[in-house]
Order: structure tokens, then sequence, then C-alpha cells
């Protein structure tokens, strides 16, 4: 199959990619090298791509519209997974008009090129953080929303559009709530790599909250097989799912299991403004459509990934 995905540079981008390519699907990957996280380390996502001759990339904008659609139609895409977006939390504090220009004109964009090409499927990237702070857990998908930043509402808003438009074309869309998802190639500016930097370099890591959030940490690897999963069943119109393992862990407590073996200087300061103090998703309907099950452990994947992001210099920078 030919699949688009857009982020191909970041994290779950060249995560998804990888696996994909190693099932033989053709990847045709486009990123914008959007300087929000280091640069470095997304032209060394793509160089590794680019080693399987399967893979294709180009850079490309997706508030471009015409850019995108003479792509989209030349290289006769048979189905999109849509990871491009400004992502963050905290920044969207600081820069918010820049959420509703990529994620909201970026989606649209995607919507018409897909609509345009007679593309059937359209598996797009929203977040747990639509959810906002909760008052019982775990969260489901039927719950109420509850944003409490311009990403959530942006990603929130991804949601209706998918939604509106699941009725008036003939795409099928499927959202994923992502939770706090982590892993080889992760995100310098989310909490596991900005820790293992800190610690490498013998500066100090500022703790937010005191330590005191629970976030439920998901598998790269488990997500992976999840949207290959996704990719073949026939779905409803409109479907979204939680991506979580069902399994919040406590940071104060990772910070502890950490320092029990890797030193790190840790400055205890006060919570962020926009964080949400849990997140703790229910994946019953996850587990239901794609009938994966084995959702791994953080606790048995901390050490690896610190062993891996040791052995991949380019991490240090
Ligand atoms: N990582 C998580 O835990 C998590 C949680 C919830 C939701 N998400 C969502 O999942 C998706 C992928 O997240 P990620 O962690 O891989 O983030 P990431 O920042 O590593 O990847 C996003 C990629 O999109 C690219 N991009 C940004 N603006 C673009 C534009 N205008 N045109 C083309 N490309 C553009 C960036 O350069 C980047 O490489 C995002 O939509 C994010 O909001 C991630």
């Amino acid at each position: 199959m030919k699949i688009l995905i857009t982020g191909a540079a970041g994290f779950i981008g060249t995560n998804i990619s990888m696996h994909l390519l190693s099932k033989k699907h053709t990847i045709y990957g486009i990123d914008n090298f959007d300087n929000y996280n280091s640069l470095k380390l997304k032209k060394y996502r793509i160089k590794n791509l680019k080693k399987n001759k399967k893979f294709y990339f180009k850079k490309i904008d997706i508030t471009n519209r015409k850019v995108l659609l003479k792509f989209v139609r030349d290289k006769k895409i048979n189905l999109i997974i849509h990871l491009a977006a400004q992502a963050g939390v905290r920044y969207s504090i600081i820069n918010p008009n820049k959420y509703i220009n990529v994620n909201l004109l970026g989606f649209m964009n995607i919507i018409f090129a897909a609509k345009k090409n007679k593309i059937k499927k359209i598996i797009y990237a929203s977040s747990s953080s639509v959810y906002g702070d909760s008052k019982k857990y775990p969260v489901k998908e039927d719950d109420n929303l509850n944003q409490k930043n311009i990403y959530a509402v942006s990603k929130m808003l991804n949601e209706k559009m998918a939604e509106t438009y699941s009725k008036i074309s003939n795409i099928k869309f499927i959202g994923l709530r992502f939770f706090t998802i982590y892993g080889e190639y992760g995100r310098p500016d989310m909490f596991l790599f900005k820790l293992f930097k800190n610690s490498f370099n013998k500066k100090v890591f500022e703790l937010n909250n005191y330590g005191n959030h629970d976030r439920d940490f998901t598998y790269i690897k488990d997500v992976n097989i999840i949207i290959e999963k996704l990719i073949y069943i026939k779905s409803q119109n409109h479907t979204i799912l939680n991506i979580c393992s069902n399994s919040p862990v406590n940071i104060l407590k990772i910070i502890k299991t950490f320092k029990k073996k890797i030193f790190v200087r840790v400055k205890y300061i006060k919570k962020h403004q926009a964080d949400i103090l849990k997140t703790h998703g229910d994946n019953l309907k996850v587990k239901k459509i794609t009938k994966y099950i084995n959702f791994s452990k953080f606790n048995d994947n901390l050490f690896k990934i610190y062993s891996w992001y040791r052995d991949n210099k380019i991490y240090k920078l």
C-alpha cells in the first residue's frame, strides 16, 4: 500500500514509518523540518529511513495546500497517516497562533487532499489532552472533554472536523488520542528524554509540580502494531480511540527508580499552568477493535530506553 505519513521526521512518524516499511508498505514521508525540536535529530531520523528503498521523503509544509495536493495526486496515495502538528502543551501558551495555523489549517488541507484524490481513510493524531483534568479515571472515549490549553483545543477541533467530513465525504477517519508516547527516537522536549539529557550532561533537571504527576505512558512499539492493524480494519465513518496502556505511573516514582542506578540532580519546581495532573485512559475500545492486548509496562522499558539513548550520540547534542 502507498501510505502518506505526515510528520515523518517526528518521533511517532519515524517509528511508524520504520514499522510499516518492515511490513513492505511504500512510505511517502513529508515534514517541513519545523525548528520547534532539534533539526539535527529530524534530519538524522530521515537519513535512517532513507536507507530503505521503499521510503520517499519530501520537505512539504502541510499549510501549503497547492504543494500538498500536487504531491498526493502525483504519488497516488492510498491512505494517510496524519501526524504532523505543532505539538507541546506548554509552548501553546507562548505561541497559540502556530497551533491554529498548523493543526487546523494543515488538517483541513489534508482532508481536502484526501477528498480530491478519493482516498478512503485518514488515521490522524489527536491527544489525551482533549480530556483535561477529569473527575474520574480511567477516561473513556465518550466522556466529557475539558481542554485546558490551545493545543488541546486544536486537537478537539481536529476531531470535530473529522466528524463533519466523515458525514459529507467518503473518507473514513480514525482519531488516535495518544497518551504520553515514549520510546526509541523519542521527543527531546518530553519528560523522559529531557531527564536522560540532563543526567548525561550533568545538568540540573527541573521537575514540575514536584513530580506529583501521573502519566499513562504508552510504548511506541505498541502504537506501531495498533496503527498497522487499524490500516486493515473496516471502521465506522469516524472512530475515536484512546491509545494508552491503562497503567499510569507516578513521575516522582520514576525519578526515584532512575536515581537508584543513574546520577541526576533534580530541582523540584511548582506546577506549570498548562499541565494536567493526571492522565489515565481506558483502552478497552482499542483492545476490542484491534485484538491487541499486551501493552508494555513502563518499568520494564525505562533502562532499556536509557541504554538506547546513551548509544545514540545525536541525542546528546
Ligand atoms: N508524543 C506524544 O506523546 C503525543 C501525545 C499526544 C498527541 N501526540 C500527537 O501525535 C503527533 C506526532 O507527535 P510526535 O510526538 O511525533 O511529535 P513531533 O513533534 O516529534 O512530530 C511532529 C512532526 O510534524 C512536523 N511538522 C510540524 N509542523 C509541520 C508543518 N506545518 N508541515 C509539515 N510538518 C510539520 C514537525 O517538524 C515534526 O517532525 C502530533 O500530532 C502530536 O500532537 C503526540
